[in-house]
């Protein structure tokens, strides 16, 4: 492989590849260009996001017989939702002349009409009828078959409440590619964790944009070496002495904590996951799921942030909040719930500007992938790897020399 580069796109040399993948002594992050550029932002949208399953809503926030469009990375996309609570996703588009056919999220009574020329999709993307396609008041025509133009399914499943896609189609499967991921989480929530986990209706969401690469959002949790500088209140309770790193798997990585406190001996803590072992009460595990997913795991509630890429220099972080069984969701409750948002509100917050000032160094002529603590960013680090072999493979995949 020689350089990522076609006429006028901007270079990634496999020089700047390799310095990532050295050793963390004397490694380099990926190069500012893959922050900054439209044209690095299209390639890992088609070679890296595309490749892999990516995370793109909560099941949850969509209600049943609802479609409900997205975009994705520039893509239109579309969840559909039948009445019994199936989720699919389809390519937001209609197979006649390409008009993007959902708008707006809304109630569907099961069918899809394009607003162009009527053609109709059910739910499962099939195309059920085709008004005037033979003249005016002829609705079928000979020679052309509805069946091969139905909505274009893209491949999706269901974790933990998250709806990931795969857009190219040739992941390995989901369970196949997320085992490490999935076999962590049963140990720590137990295997009814997935089950009992509720996503709460009120001070259960949270939604920020942020003005840097989407990359930068993943680096930034990976580490905990910040905390005492960015952080200092989080610090107090949960210091940087207690944070571990935790290298999981291939595209798994996350720091984990040792000082959370559940809230047994308050007069009415919070319901906690059956399986989750009494003796692993303090933990608190922040891994990262490449490439877009974060996940906080705690005895008594999880939260998800999605981490949508917008533009090379923005992206969308979008949380949910799940607690153990809907009695945790209820009334009595409400009040852990809302200071429980709050702090996790308070501490994301804390986070956007550095952020955003790790982008605004991107622009520096005088940076050119910085370096990493060989202990405190292990995980940072790990992701770094994992986009760079990305990188790697679409190059000599696709035959860019
Ligand atoms: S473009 Fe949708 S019906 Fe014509
Ligand atoms: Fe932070």
């Amino acid at each position: 492989m020689n350089s990522l580069k076609e006429e006028g796109e901007t270079v990634v040399s496999p020089q700047a590849l390799a310095a990532v993948l050295r050793p963390i002594e004397t490694a380099t992050g990926m190069p500012n260009v893959s922050y900054t550029d439209p044209g690095l932002f299209g390639f890992e949208r088609d070679h890296v996001l595309s490749r892999n399953w990516v995370a793109i809503a909560f099941e949850a926030k969509l209600g049943n017989a609802m479609i409900h469009p997205l975009d994705f990375m520039g893509i239109p996309v579309l969840l559909t939702r039948s009445k019994d609570g199936v989720t699919r996703v389809f390519h937001n588009v209609c197979s006649h002349r390409g008009f993007k056919l959902v708008d707006k999220e809304r109630r569907t009574g099961g069918r899809i009409v394009c607003p162009y020329h009527s053609w109709t999709y059910s739910l499962q993307g099939d195309l059920v009828a085709t008004p005037h396609i033979g003249g005016v008041g002829v609705h079928e025509v000979e020679g052309f078959n509805c069946a091969h133009k139905g909505l274009k399914e893209i491949r999706s499943h269901v974790w933990m409440g998250i709806v990931f896609i795969n857009l190219d189609g040739h992941a390995p499967d989901f369970e196949q590619d997320m085992e490490a991921v999935i076999g962590r989480t049963q140990s720590l929530m137990g295997t009814a964790g997935e089950d009992e986990m509720i996503y709460a209706r009120d001070f259960g969401a949270l939604e920020m944009t942020v003005r840097c690469n989407w990359k930068l959002v993943i680096e930034n949790f990976l580490e905990a070496y910040h905390l005492p500088f960015i952080h200092p209140k989080l610090n107090a309770y949960s210091p940087l002495a207690d944070h571990h790193c935790g290298i999981h798997g291939e595209k798994y990585s996350g720091q984990y904590t040792t000082t959370f406190d559940p809230g047994i001996d308050s007069e009415n803590p919070l319901p906690m996951f059956s399986g989750w072992s009494p003796d692993r009460l303090s933990i608190g595990d922040y891994p990262a799921v490449y490439p877009n997913l974060l996940l906080g795991l705690q005895a008594n509630h999880v939260f998800a942030m999605i981490v949508h890429p917008l533009s090379a220099d923005s992206c969308f972080e979008e949380v949910a909040l799940f607690y153990c069984g809907e009695g945790a969701c209820g009334d009595v409750f409400r009040d852990i719930r809302r200071i429980n948002l709050e702090t996790w509100t308070s501490v994301f917050n804390e986070d956007v500007g550095p952020c955003e000032r790790m982008q605004a160094g991107r622009r520096s002529p005088g940076y050119h992938g910085g370096g990493f603590s060989p202990v405190l960013d292990r995980c940072s680090h790990h992701f770094h790897q994992w986009v760079a072999r990305q990188y790697r493979q679409a190059c000599d995949q696709d035959g860019r020399h």
